[in-house]
């Protein structure tokens, strides 16, 4: 009965929408396939700034980067009010980590694997760019990346595709909620569809190119999880895959994504991507590109002004029909109606959104648990009050921890290491020693002189926040500027005094001899507007860290890609024999593995069991023999025997976490459906093999 009526109310709505194409002439339906940045460039040219005019003849028809109560509905209404056809606008803006309120970014977000958490800020994100008018995010990024030099890792949840996946589904739960009208809910857009991640040689917007299986196992699934969850819209990324841009992808996007994956929403374009067409030497002109975009099934053109010029010529040219635009209009119109927009394009944006107190718990809690304790020698954290030099240049730098896409996010609202720490009640001296990415070392002088008078140094070193994001790829993943220097000078001087080191990164570093001298060191990305407190809270004890590193730490950039899903080789390592898989100058395995964060207790896990069933219940016994309540966070692997085709040395097919007391016991259980044929199972808390509990089942 139910399916009836949604059917029902489906054919009067294309009915309705059909009505209203009906009427629309074509520069008006082209208006409807046009996304505009509203008045400023933010990740390319800036072709068309819009005017007014635009919106009110309609040939204009869709907003980016406009944001705000007051502004968005002054241009919605103009819209609605003053054109024509009154259809409002799609309003999108990039929100990957938060919108007033800036969460964690999602390589550190997604170290929580807690997929309620990642709902809960995806909601909140919805709930802010709901407020500040807009109905669209370009979230969630889901490119599975396992090439720290690529900037863009830091946007994405990491090397795993089950991990994307429950990423996936979470996010576009927490941005679109139940219901895609919702007063609070926005359009998820998940991007970059797909195999973006592989990009050659980690370099911004290269070629990509792999193997199908590759694409189905690794890229593919969880673009196909968002589409499950019923994400309205998808981004193609800009990049060509085995020489098909994906922006004229026909195989990938109508075949794949639509017909497979049955996915009816709405395929925006990236910044300029049908322009770029040309670029790629696919199109001779802008008709060209457009029609090769539009027959691949790309619903809205954004920032190349391509259907606009390009559809009319292409039309003449016979290039592509006009029931091909008819049919990329409707997918348009039949979002805007499920976002509510035609029954009241006012429901959003009714408030002017900002950082509340709320908020603020929010994004303490997810940041403190987004931190990775990656090394803790003879438990020197927590800090027992001591007196602390603070040296380094992101210490004191707020802005810097919002991370590459801070969303509206603003500087002062988000609170650095030292005021952080100051605000704990902590004796802190400060000096920066040198700047983030220069070579001058006039500062080091005075910074060595705090370490005299202290008990503990804490150095705050990274990257600064827009060297890692869009067109920020890196080929040497070490300190940048000055700073392996400044540390250097540090350890001498500190003698044997303990040295922490908060690393601020958007992709794992190889920084394997800083690593190996500090005493301590905690990864804290960018842990966003509450980071300074989340850290305090961490390194002095307040909270036991519990984050996990979504993706391998390399030891050397000449191990990239680096991943613990690698198959298993004909000649995988052994040491006894030369002719086997290994470097010659460095370890096959990462200085970090995939999962691995330390906690202020001290997890032992045993009786790894398995019931039987579909699925199967997995359930290991997890004891905290530390002295510090904490969590325990443990993953579930598999490695599939004799299969026709060679599988993975371990896939992820499960985690789970465990709060304990100290010298607490309990039990995690997982689940797994049942592999087909022999499989083993490992558990454990990262993917170590060292680490892991084994049973063949
Ligand atoms: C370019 C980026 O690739 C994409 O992720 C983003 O959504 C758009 N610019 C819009 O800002």
């Amino acid at each position: 009965m139910k399916k009836r009526t949604i059917r029902l109310h489906c054919r009067e709505l294309v009915e309705q929408i059909n009505r209203l194409i009906a009427q629309m002439t074509l520069a008006e339906k082209l208006g409807q396939l046009t996304m505009t940045a509203a008045d400023y460039a933010v990740t390319g040219p800036l072709i068309t700034p819009v005017s007014e005019d635009a919106i009110r003849s309609g040939a204009i028809g869709n907003l980016l980067n406009l944001y705000g109560a007051g502004p968005t509905h002054r241009i919605q209404k103009i819209a609605v009010e003053e054109s024509r056809l009154r259809i409002p606008l799609l309003l999108g803006f990039d929100a990957l980590h938060g919108q007033r309120t800036v969460f964690p970014i999602p390589l550190a977000e997604a170290g929580l694997f807690d997929p309620a958490a990642w709902e809960a800020t995806a909601r909140l994100a919805a709930e802010e760019c709901a407020g500040d008018g807009l109905n669209m995010t370009f979230a969630p990024m889901l490119d599975v990346s396992r090439d720290p030099r690529w900037g863009r890792i830091a946007e994405s949840p990491g090397e795993d595709p089950f991990v994307g996946s429950a990423f996936a589904r979470a996010k576009t739960r927490g941005f679109q909620s139940a219901d895609l009208a919702g007063t609070n809910a926005v359009s998820a857009c998940a991007k970059h569809y797909v195999a973006y991640g592989a990009i050659n040689a980690g370099r911004e917007y290269a070629s990509t190119d792999m193997s199908e299986a590759m694409l189905r196992e690794v890229y593919l699934p969880p673009f196909r999880a968002a589409v499950e969850a019923g994400v309205a819209a998808i981004m193609p990324a800009f990049t060509d895959l085995s020489g098909i841009p994906m922006t004229a992808h026909v195989h990938l996007l109508q075949n794949v994504l639509r017909e497979e994956l049955g996915f009816e929403g709405v395929l925006v374009t990236d910044y300029h991507a049908i322009a770029e067409l040309l670029n790629h030497g696919v199109a001779g002109d802008l008709a060209e590109a457009a029609a090769l975009a539009l027959k691949a099934g790309i619903d809205i053109d954004m920032m190349s002004d391509a259907y606009r010029l390009g559809l009319p010529q292409a039309l003449q040219r016979n290039l592509v029909a006009m029931e091909e635009i008819d049919a990329a209009v409707r997918r348009v119109l039949v979002l805007k109606e499920r976002l509510g927009l035609f029954a009241d394009p006012y429901r959003r944006g009714r408030s002017d959104v900002s950082v509340t107190a709320q908020s603020r718990a929010l994004a303490r809690d997810v940041g403190t648990r987004s931190l990775v304790l990656l090394k803790n020698d003879a438990n020197i954290l927590p800090l027992a009050a001591p007196k602390l030099a603070v040296i380094g240049p992101l210490a004191d730098a707020g802005g810097e921890m919002r991370g590459p896409w801070g969303g509206a996010g603003r500087s002062e609202d988000c609170v650095g290491v030292l005021q952080g720490l100051t605000d704990a009640g902590l004796i802190v001296r400060h000096a920066p020693g040198v700047a983030i990415d220069t070579g001058d070392l006039s500062g080091v002088a005075s910074a060595l002189e705090l370490c005299a008078d202290a008990d503990v140094i804490l150095l705050c070193l990274g990257e600064a926040a827009l060297m890692s994001g869009e067109a920020a790829s890196r080929a040497y993943l070490g300190l940048p500027g000055a700073q392996q220097e400044l540390a250097d000078a540090v350890f001498e001087k500190a003698g044997g005094k303990p040295v922490v080191v908060v690393l601020f990164s958007g992709r794992p570093l190889a920084v394997p001899s800083l690593v190996s001298r500090a005493h301590a060191v905690l990864a804290a990305w960018f842990p966003g507007c509450e980071a300074g407190h989340a850290i305090a809270d961490v390194l002095t004890g307040k909270v036991s860290p519990s984050g996990r590193t979504a993706v391998s730490w390399p030891r050397a950039v000449g191990q990239i890609p680096i991943f613990f899903g690698e198959r298993p080789g004909g000649r995988p390592f052994n040491p006894k024999d030369h002719f086997t898989s290994h470097y010659s100058d460095v370890e096959n395995t990462p200085l970090f593995a995939f999962g691995h964060g330390l906690t202020y207790g001290d997890f032992a896990l045993s009786n790894l069991r398995v019931e039987p069933g579909n699925p199967l219940r997995v359930k290991v016994d997890v004891e905290n023999r530390g002295a510090r309540a904490a969590e325990e966070t443990v993953f579930l692997f598999l490695n599939q025997k004799c299969a026709g085709v060679t599988r993975p040395v371990l896939e992820l097919k499960g985690f789970g976490r465990i709060a304990l007391a100290a010298n607490a016991r309990g039990t995690l259980t997982l689940t797994l459906p049942p592999p087909e044929g022999r499989a083993e199972l490992f558990v454990g808390p990262s993917a170590d093999l060292t680490s892991l509990l084994s049973l063949s089942i």
